[in-house]
């Protein structure tokens, strides 16, 4: 039995759908090859590292592994892999509907791909085969906007844009009101122009006026009570210290709390724009990467400085931002900022920079989260040649900074500046209603902590070891 599948991959950059190439995965190898017409239009392609200037009409092709069965830009349309992922539920019921039961493994994987890997996230679209692909462009349905009732599955229905040849199938496989478990579970919606005031409709699949499009994003307020509150304190924040922001809005549905965040990756006319994860970027070019964190930020500034692969056309700017990214995230006491939570985009002026901030959750205030980073930067922690004591936090970012090529002068400028644009961080954490006590009081704590470290390196005295 031939074990080989094939996909076509398309885009809809600039509002018109093209062809990109074609997929190919067989037992041991995933291939992908761009089609002559595509290679013609001088359009970004699959990722970063696949480069259509680079590669022309020769097969990309990548040896499947454990993590990657796809290449990592293809791979990034599959819901997490986690059994109790809401997205990969809601699939694999409405596969189970229409009589393909018992998928577990890549099966599992392909089939979901088949279904819900277009209209999602960035600028990829994978179809079976070019007839689907084009019956979904060329139906796009007509957008209306509802007003968001008390019956959950009502307002599913309209969400479920993936499915909506099948929607009452779906709705009979879920339920009128699906229980919202597992990771965070995500929509995503459009919503009026002006701002959330209760309606929501499909995601836009064309050009269409009045409408901006949104990721909602649902509380579990067992495993994290609190966090949409938090979520969009944090994104003030980061606002409020300079940084590019998407609008957001908290809402409720049925009592349940949920954070909409305007999408970057739709342009003013809805038609999706390059974006790409530093997960996808760097898995590409590193097969033996395993996970979001398995790198350090320190290699991520050499790699914008030394890269074959352009990662941003402003190498200074980048370095920069991801300096000012690292040390928001201590001050904030995020500790999350994987490879999944910082993104390039090509904009309109075809340049390539960091994407606007996301999920810069103070996720430190959930005791399972409680870590100052998730990836390593600076040798912190570390035993390193001349030392005998492990790497402190000054003396880490201190090495980190180096790396981002931040001089002292500058170092002063920017972290007094984002000290001095959180000063309040405390009271607003004090002032929120729906986190316990408990974990205000750990965040308030670590973050205390952080400001004193980045406080006595502004003082000029000499890093602590
Ligand atoms: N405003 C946005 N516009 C476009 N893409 C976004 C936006 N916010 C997030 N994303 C993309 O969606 C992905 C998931 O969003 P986010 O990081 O906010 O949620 P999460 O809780 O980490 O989800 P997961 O558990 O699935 O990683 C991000 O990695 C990013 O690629
Ligand atoms: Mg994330």
């Amino acid at each position: 039995m031939s074990t080989d599948r094939s996909a076509v991959i398309w885009t809809r950059l600039h509002n018109i759908p093209r062809k990109m190439g074609q997929l190919y995965v067989t037992d041991k190898e995933c291939r992908f090859t761009y089609d002559a017409d595509y290679l013609n239009l001088d359009q970004p392609g699959l990722g970063l590292v696949y480069d259509p200037a680079y590669f022309g009409l020769n097969t990309i092709s990548r040896k499947r592994s454990e993590k990657f069965n796809l290449l990592p830009p293809v791979q990034s349309l599959i819901p997490p892999l986690q059994e109790d992922n809401f997205q990969r539920n809601l699939a694999l019921k409405y596969l189970n509907s229409i009589g393909k039961t018992g998928l577990s493994g890549f099966d599992a994987d392909w089939e979901i791909l088949k279904v819900s890997g277009r209209g999602g996230i960035g600028h990829l679209d994978l179809f079976e085969d070019d007839e689907k692909a084009e019956h979904w462009y060329n139906n796009p349905p007509v957008h209306q906007l509802h007003e968001v009732t008390d019956e959950f599955g009502f307002s599913l229905k309209e969400f479920m844009a993936w499915f909506e040849d099948d929607i009452e199938v779906l709705i009979q496989t879920v339920g009128p009101t699906p229980s919202v478990g597992g990771a965070i579970p995500k929509l995503l919606v459009s919503i009026p122009e002006t701002g959330w005031d209760g309606r929501i409709g499909a995601p836009t699949r064309q050009s269409t006026v009045g409408v901006t499009d949104v990721i909602l994003k649902f509380e579990q307020t067992n495993r994290y009570p609190g966090i949409t509150e938090l979520e969009s304190m944090a994104l003030d924040m980061y606002r409020n210290a300079g940084f590019d922001v998407p609008r957001h809005w908290i809402c409720h549905f049925k009592g349940m709390p949920a954070l909409a965040i305007e999408r970057f990756d739709r342009d003013a006319s809805r038609a999706p724009v390059f974006t790409e994860t530093l997960y996808s970027i760097f898995a590409s070019g590193l097969p033996n990467m395993v996970s979001h964190y398995d790198y350090t930020y320190d290699n991520i500034a050499k790699a914008i400085n030394v890269s074959p692969v352009r990662i941003v056309n402003d190498a200074t700017e980048g370095k920069e931002h991801l300096f000012r990214c690292v040390i928001m995230s201590l001050i904030t006491g995020n500790g999350d900022l994987h490879l999944e939570n910082l993104s390039i985009l090509i904009d309109s002026d075809n340049v390539r920079r960091f994407t606007p901030i996301y999920d810069p959750t103070p996720m430190r205030a959930y005791s399972q989260h409680d870590m100052i980073s998730v990836m390593p930067f600076g040798d912190y922690g570390d035993i390193v040649d001349g030392y005998d004591k492990p790497i402190g936090l000054t003396e880490a970012v201190h090495r980190f900074s180096a790396h981002c090529g931040i001089r002292k002068k500058q170092f002063n400028a920017i972290v007094s500046e984002l000290l001095d644009k959180t000063a309040d961080y405390e009271s607003m954490i004090n002032q929120l209603q729906t986190v316990p006590d408990a974990n205000k009081e750990r965040l308030i704590k670590r973050i205390a902590d952080a400001r004193k470290h980045l406080g006595v390196m502004l003082d000029g005295e000499k890093p602590q070891r």
